[in-house]
Order: C-alpha cells, then sequence, then structure tokens
C-alpha cells in the first residue's frame, strides 16, 4: 500500500469535505429514521448493568473505521441500551426533549466547534446568548432589570448562585477562604430539589448549613415557618444568608407561596432569594399560568431550564440574576493570557466555574426562531390540560387516588386498597413495574409523607393526548390486574 492510501495516514488529517459529506447524509439518515420510528422502541431498555460496556470492546482502536461501520455500531450496540427520552410515552421525571430546532442548532453548533470563554473568543456566541436569554426574560414576563447566562444543569446554576450570595455576604471567602468564616445558613423546603444540598456541600457550608423548611398540606414551603428558622438561627448566632423557593417541586410540582417568602426575606440584610423554576419556569410563556410564579420577580437569581420543559436538548439552563456584581466577584478572575481590551462587552467566563462555553444560545435562538413564543406556549397548555385529564381519568376509575394537588403537568397518584400502609405501598410498586415493563410509557416515583408514590408528568412536544390515554389505560389495567389478584389488598407480589 501506497503511503498515501495508508487508512491511519490519512485519518491524521481531519475528513475530507466528501468524507464528511457523506457522513453528515447518513447521519442524518439515522436521525430521521430514528424519530420517525422511536415510538415503536422500548422507551426503557432491557439490559443489565454492564452489558452496553461488554459490547464496545476495551482498547481503544489503533487504525480508522469507515463512519458508516460506526453509525451501525452505535444503532446496534448502543441505541438498544438508551433509555429514550425523545418516546412520547416519556413521562418519568421532567421529560428532557429535543425539538427538530434544538437538533439541528446541535449539528451548527459542534460544525462552528467555537468557545464562547471571552467575547472575543467568538463575539457573536455570546452576544447570541445575552439575546436568546433577554428573549426567554420577556417571554416569561420578568423585569428588564434581570440579566443572565447559560450554564449546563440548575444543579450548576444553583451552585453560582449561592456562591454569589456567599460572596454578597462581605466575608471575602473569594481570598480568605472559609476557615474563620461565620456559619452561613441556607433555608429551602422539605420537597425542594437535592441541588441545593448539593450546592451547599459545593460551596463549603456543608450539609449542616441547610434548613429543610416545613410545608403545608398542599407542599409548599410555609413562610411563618421560614419566618420563625430564621429567627432562631439569628438568636443561635449563625448568619441567614440563602433562601431557595422552588416553582414546581420535583416530587409534585408544587409552587412555594414566593411573594410571602420574599416578603420574610426582605426582613432581613443581605439574605439572597433565589428560585428555582427548573422545570416549571417555562410554563410562565404562557400568561394564564403565571399565577404560581407570583413574587418570583423579588429574587436575586432564578434558574429555568430550557432543557427540561421547552424543548431544547440536554444542556441549557438560564440562571437569571439582577446584580452581576456579586457573581464576578465570587467567580471572575483573569490571568495575563485571558486579557482583552473590549472593556464594556460580556465575558461570559465571569458568570460560572468553567472557562469554557458551549456555543448554547444558538439552540435557545433556534428554537426562538423555528416554533415562536405563542406555540411554545401553546405546548405548555396542551401538556397541563393532558395532565389534568390523566388525573380525572385514574380517580374516577375508582382505582386511583390523588397523593398531591395536580400541578403544572404534574400528577400524583396511589392505588386504593384496603390494606395497610406497607402492603399498599408494595401494591403500588408492582404496578409501577408492569406499567414500565409495557415498554410503550415510562413513569417514575417518588415519596409523598412517607408513602410510595406513583407520579407522571408530560412534558415533551412528542407526547400526545393518545400517549398519555395509553399511559392511563395502562395504570388501570396494572390496577385492576393487582385487586384480581388481591396483591394491593394483601401486599403480596
Ligand atoms: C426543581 C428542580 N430543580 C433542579 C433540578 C436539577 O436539574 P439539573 O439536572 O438541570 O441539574 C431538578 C431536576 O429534575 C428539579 O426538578
Amino acid at each position: 500500500m501506497s503511503k498515501s492510501n495508508d487508512p491511519a495516514r490519512v485519518a491524521s488529517r481531519d475528513w475530507s469535505s466528501s468524507e464528511l459529506r457523506e457522513a453528515l447524509a447518513s447521519a442524518a439518515e439515522w436521525v430521521l429514521a430514528y424519530r420517525e420510528g422511536v415510538e415503536s422502541r422500548p422507551v426503557f431498555p432491557n439490559v443489565e448493568p454492564g452489558e452496553i460496556q461488554a459490547r464496545l470492546g476495551a482498547e481503544p482502536p489503533a487504525r480508522p473505521d469507515p463512519f458508516d461501520r460506526v453509525l451501525a455500531d452505535f444503532s446496534e450496540d448502543i441505541v438498544p441500551g438508551l433509555t429514550h427520552w425523545n418516546h412520547p410515552g416519556f413521562m418519568a421525571y421532567f421529560a428532557s426533549c429535543a425539538r427538530g430546532p434544538s437538533v439541528a442548532a446541535e449539528l451548527l453548533i459542534a460544525a462552528v466547534g467555537v468557545n464562547a470563554m471571552l467575547w472575543r473568543t467568538s463575539p457573536a456566541a455570546t452576544e447570541v446568548e445575552l439575546v436568546a436569554v433577554d428573549w426567554l426574560r420577556q417571554a416569561l414576563g420578568l423585569p428588564a432589570d434581570f440579566r443572565g447566562v447559560i450554564l449546563d444543569t440548575a444543579s450548576t446554576s444553583t451552585f453560582t448562585a449561592l456562591l454569589a450570595a456567599r460572596e454578597r455576604a462581605g466575608d471575602d471567602v473569594r481570598r480568605r477562604g472559609l476557615f474563620d468564616a461565620p456559619a452561613l445558613t441556607v433555608y429551602t423546603s422539605e420537597q425542594s430539589h437535592s441541588s441545593i444540598d448539593k450546592a451547599a456541600m459545593a460551596a463549603g457550608l456543608g450539609l449542616a448549613s441547610v434548613r429543610r423548611v416545613a410545608v403545608d398540606e398542599r407542599f409548599r414551603m410555609r413562610p411563618e415557618a421560614l419566618s420563625e428558622g430564621i429567627d432562631a438561627d439569628l438568636a443561635a448566632g449563625a448568619r441567614p444568608s440563602f433562601v431557595c423557593a422552588t416553582v414546581g417541586t420535583t416530587s409534585t410540582a408544587s409552587a412555594d407561596p414566593v411573594r410571602a417568602i420574599a416578603d420574610v426575606v426582605r426582613r432581613h440584610d443581605d439574605l439572597w432569594l433565589h428560585v428555582d423554576a427548573a422545570y416549571a419556569g417555562s410554563a410562565a410563556l404562557a400568561p394564564e399560568l403565571r399565577d404560581p410564579f407570583d413574587g418570583w420577580e423579588l429574587a436575586d437569581s432564578i434558574v429555568v431550564n430550557p432543557h427540561k420543559w421547552m424543548g431544547t436538548s440536554l444542556d441549557c439552563s438560564v440562571l437569571f440574576f439582577r446584580d452581576p456584581t456579586p457573581f464576578r466577584a465570587s467567580l471572575a478572575l483573569t490571568p495575563a493570557y485571558l486579557e482583552s481590551e473590549e472593556a464594556p462587552a460580556t465575558n461570559l467566563m465571569d458568570f460560572g466555574l468553567s472557562l469554557g462555553r458551549r456555543f448554547r444560545g444558538l439552540k435557545l435562538w433556534t428554537l426562538f426562531r423555528c416554533v415562536g413564543t405563542d406555540a411554545l406556549a401553546d405546548t405548555f397548555r396542551g401538556h397541563v390540560r393532558m395532565a389534568a385529564d390523566a388525573a380525572d381519568r385514574l380517580t374516577s376509575s375508582g382505582r386511583f387516588e390523588l397523593a398531591a394537588p395536580v400541578s403544572f403537568s404534574t400528577i400524583c397518584v396511589r392505588a386504593v386498597g384496603a390494606g395497610e400502609p406497607d402492603e399498599l405501598d408494595a401494591g403500588n410498586r408492582d404496578i409501577l413495574r408492569r406499567v414500565n415493563e409495557g415498554d410503550s410509557v415510562f413513569l417514575s416515583h417518588t415519596e409523598l409523607d412517607g408513602r410510595y408514590t406513583l407520579r407522571l408528568s408530560v412534558g415533551s412536544a412528542h407526547t400526545e393526548p393518545r400517549h398519555v390515554e395509553s399511559a392511563v389505560e395502562a395504570l388501570i389495567r396494572a390496577a385492576d390486574d393487582l385487586a384480581r389478584t388481591e396483591a394491593v389488598a394483601v401486599g403480596t407480589e
């Protein structure tokens, strides 16, 4: 073989235009076939841990394979091990589907491959992000003094907000570290997401700093309990620093009373109010769904994940804030080799731990351009209706009761029965197993008041009423089967 035909030598250069064209054409065909056929796949894969790894080969290949072979292996060895988040029957957790425009935008993002760490390392990438975030702000009805950046996840956004709050508390942790800093305390409800605990762990405040505030019977933070907790901590010499209210909690999608919480926060100097609206925030695009957000405009920072309900692909979490100063104070650091002269420009690296920044703004901008706020709002309305209908059908079947009020597009139910709580929990666990084994729907569970609870959340742009209807039928069928075998009543599996 002549040197110029040696595949290894050829592959040490990048693909030629014709190779890339062929690969993109094959990949595009694959994507279309996948998306058209995803509904016929089992939404949850039937694989054992380690099974996919074992198929992939233990050592890196020294010689190149043609892309078509790699694509075939992806299709045959890897895709069967995926949980299909773009399956219309995906109603577990909170959905994260990639709408078409986001898929196309991801290709463009990969193709230009820019790093928007500084304005000058890709001016347009920075400015597209600023515009897309401002469009989102306007669409959600937030005041003009909020600005924001796109981070990877809500966990990172909340962590970043906590670092800013820690810096604003004035102990100069940035310079001195935490060794002699007074104990700061964090308040969030019993129902809020574990990312608040993680943020406290990672920020060096520790889990012991997190106060889980009691909720009411609708799983909403009780503002008076928050107030009492803050007063007790002040009396004990602690320094309350960060309150996180949630609109759209992870288990039940309940909404904390943000305005009343903001009133408590404003009674204290230097207390930071953060709102976690990672899932539900997108729904504020529809004006008639905005009531639960009342007061969020009073927050210091808010997180909304377009990658949850809005339909951008992972990762796209928008962190809004009013005042950039504490964010810069906590994390901006410019070594000589990153100095730039465009003084008024925004350098995205100043607003987070990571230096490198993906061109995430493009997928949010593309989604807005290709779908528009009217159709996005309609999607949310549709999902809320589907969830309400599902709740009605389930409760009127006589087999299920609501375990929490229906909120946004999420419902929590339990099969009713005559047994002891443990037996009923086992029966509900069994119902979930049976439903998920049916392959066409994927639901998840949670625990409420110590009881195993089934959870159905509609959030994918691919989910239509007929898919929710199938999920409802599958639940009722599983509950009927169990009732027939008396499994729910006697708790046997
Ligand atoms: C209310 C809430 N906040 C935060 C998160 C964490 O989201 P992420 O995966 O973007 O970190 C979740 C995840 O579902 C959530 O439900």
